[in-house]
């Protein structure tokens, strides 16, 4: 038997080869590769009759079957290219690309940030609240990032190790306070105004700290205010933003230069507290340097760490991961 086949597988091989070779138009090349690849076709035919053989040799013979289909398939290849494509049942190459019917590749869709969502809610909320939104520029000079704000050329606050200094007496700005004077110089009081945007520290980087933030800073010049309406305003801001009765707020005692009481602004929540900024009483001195009667006008200035406020309102424990734009980081919050 073995004998046999090879002969045949030979002969089989042979007898195509010409078949395609005299085909003169696509469709009597079909009827050929028909007649030798088809379901009824001559070589399975053969691969049929593989198991009358002994096992040791199906192996070896299959494997010649297969050559033979490979030659015979190139071969009909060849000639398809020669006869032009006027075979119906061989589609275009054109037409096997595109396939309408499978599903589409849906594009990724972006989400707006966390600390960009925050901030939008502390804008929303503080607008509730009557305040206005000023904008001011990143570089700043000395006078409103410092001398404006009652912080003494030799102050550790205007070190050059603790600020962006560029070139003369330029900076990036290094707290959001600068807005307060620009505000108070070009605009009389009565004021309510919020200043969110960036700031910049050359701060080491860790869970907390980077060298680039963003702050909103806060202000009301007004007749008769005093350190109860700061409270008020910031007790009602955290409460409208968590909405949360187990959220506490204290301002505990501390030292500014533009704030006269100062204090810093700590939240309790989710069993723990957290410094979101500071605040305090306007100095009569900031008040005065820009041209306003700290006698009639007093006022009250905070100024809040989106981050930190975006950290607390997600439960986020680490500020890098708001700045590593790992986007399974991100997509948690679209
Ligand atoms: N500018 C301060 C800082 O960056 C925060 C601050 C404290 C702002 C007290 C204020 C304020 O308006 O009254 O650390």
């Amino acid at each position: 038997m073995s004998e046999g086949s090879q002969v045949d597988l030979d002969r089989i091989e042979a007898d195509a080869l010409q078949a395609i070779e005299q085909a003169s138009d696509g469709s009597s090349l079909e009827s050929v590769r028909v007649g030798i690849l088809g379901k009824k076709g001559t070589l399975k035919q053969v691969l049929r009759s593989l198991g009358a053989l002994p096992p040791e040799q199906r192996a070896s013979f299959g494997a010649r079957v297969n050559v033979v289909k490979e030659r015979v398939g190139t071969a009909l290849e060849e000639a398809k290219g020669r006869l032009g494509s006027g075979s119906k049942a061989a589609p275009t190459a054109a037409r096997r690309a595109t396939d309408v019917t499978l599903p589409g590749q849906m594009p990724q869709r972006g989400s707006r940030h966390p600390v960009h969502q925050v901030a939008s809610r502390m804008i929303r909320i503080f607008g509730n609240l009557g305040f206005q939104v000023v904008d001011g520029p990143e570089v700043e000079d000395e006078w409103h990032n410092f001398t404006g704000l009652n912080i003494p050329v030799d102050h550790i606050a205007r070190d050059p190790a603790e600020n962006f200094y560029l070139e003369d007496d330029l900076l990036m700005r290094s707290q959001t306070s600068t807005v307060q004077v620009r505000v108070m110089e070009s605009t009389p009081p009565p004021l309510r105004i919020i200043a969110p945007g960036k700031v910049f520290r050359p701060d080491t980087v860790d869970a907390t700290h980077s060298y680039m933030f963003n702050q909103l800073e806060g202000l009301v010049v007004d007749e008769g205010m005093t350190f109860g309406h700061l409270k008020a305003t910031l007790l009602t801001f955290f409460q409208q933003l968590l909405q949360d009765d187990a959220m506490k707020l204290r301002l505990r005692p501390s030292f500014f230069p533009f704030t006269e009481p100062s204090a810093e602004v700590d939240l309790y929540w989710r069993g723990g507290w957290m410094e979101m900024g500071g605040c305090g009483m306007v100095d009569p001195n900031v008040l005065q340097s820009v041209g306003i009667d700290p006698e009639r006008w007093t006022g009250f200035a905070f100024g809040l760490g989106i981050e930190r406020v975006t950290m607390a309102s997600f439960n986020i424990p680490d500020i890098r991961y708001l700045y590593e734009n790992d986007v399974r980081f991100l997509q948690q919050f679209s």
